[in-house]
């Protein structure tokens, strides 16, 4: 059996004893469960070590946090069902693995929808925006509570790119979203959706011929030790979001709803002062790894993915309202 498989069957066992056992611990707090797929340097961890601070801070005798990085509860998309469930209480994940539980969260998948870092930034502090987004799941078992910046996506290949036609023919790894295999697809290149922890195997294998991610893919999870070429196509920004199960949710009292919420607070912006350092540090640990960036004609990308930027919209009605408001931004922050 290889290791992924008992990996994978010792995270099954984990959820289920969860499930068995409840939430309550030995000592009466109740246990509030949170999984991601970092590791705990990520900017990702960092900030949900305030949250857990902050709650037990002020709910200590309450509640105990617990926080599972790695994939211990599973891959993202395992963790989503384990949240929607009421398994566990929270997860920290890419917009691009929501997408399948609530298609309004394909709005991030857009590729190009942003013009800019600070239109991203400005539409997500949005408060119109972060209403419609946010509690728009409750049927589908979660709701956002926070965002965390998770950068800007970019190819990463084990053969140079120099523009989008480099692109067709090879197998790109994607999230396991519909959006992202459309996206590769209309570059011209095969997509193979798979979850964040089974791509540098791939990549290394030849499996895949390189991925899209933001530059701590690259160190944090080491993809810069068998992909060498990254290119600044700057193809999406795609937040991380920190989602909670609704049942959970609503039964905290007002009083105790107004600590999480903080403690959501808190944990974003602590996430997002790591994220800038980090990002940093990532581009300076992957060149040392051998890994080249470099700047490409982002028009030229960019043109091949308009009409699916206009399709996604169409094809969506969630979507018209949210995509108009990001313009709106796009057009005030530049
Ligand atoms: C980023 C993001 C993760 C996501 C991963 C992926 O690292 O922060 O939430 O799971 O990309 O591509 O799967």
């Amino acid at each position: 059996m290889s290791i992924k498989k008992i990996y994978s069957l010792f995270a099954a066992l984990l959820a289920s004893v969860f499930i068995i056992s409840g939430c309550t611990a030995t000592d009466g707090k109740r246990i509030v469960r949170i999984a991601h797929a970092q590791s705990e340097t990520h900017p990702d961890h960092l900030g949900l070590l305030e949250f857990e601070k902050y709650v037990e801070a002020n709910l200590g005798d309450k509640y105990d946090v617990q926080i599972f990085p790695n994939e211990l509860l599973g891959a993202s998309v395992k963790a989503i069902e384990l949240t929607q469930t009421g398994a566990i209480d929270f997860v920290v994940c890419s917009t691009g693995n929501l997408e399948t539980f609530d298609d309004i969260y394909s709005i991030f998948s857009i590729p190009y929808l942003f013009d800019s870092t600070e239109a991203y930034y400005a539409a997500m502090e949005d408060e119109e925006l972060k209403e419609r987004i946010y509690t728009a799941t409750r049927e589908s078992g979660f709701e956002a509570v926070t965002w965390f910046d998770a950068g800007t996506r970019n190819f990463y290949t084990t053969k140079p790119v120099t523009g989008p036609d480099d692109l067709k023919g090879l197998k790109l790894r994607v999230q396991q979203s519909p959006s992202n295999v459309n996206m590769v697809k209309a570059f011209g290149a095969a997509a193979a959706p798979m979850s964040f922890g089974e791509v540098y195997t791939a990549i290394q294998q030849g499996v895949i011929d390189g991925a899209e991610n933001n530059e701590l893919a690259l160190t944090n999870n080491k993809h810069g030790e068998v992909a060498k070429y990254y290119v600044y196509d700057r193809h999406q920004m795609v937040p991380d979001m920190l989602v909670g199960n609704v049942k959970f949710l609503d039964s905290l009292s007002p009083e105790e709803r107004e600590v999480f919420d903080r403690a959501a607070e808190i944990c974003n912006e602590v996430e997002r002062r790591e994220w800038l350092v980090q990002v940093e540090d990532a581009k300076r640990q992957a060149e040392e790894m051998g890994v080249n960036f470099s700047d490409v004609d982002v028009e030229a990308f960019k043109a091949k993915v308009m009409d699916l930027q206009h399709q996604m919209v169409a094809d969506n009605e969630k979507l018209a309202p949210i995509y108009e408001r990001i313009q709106t931004i796009n057009k005030e922050v530049g």
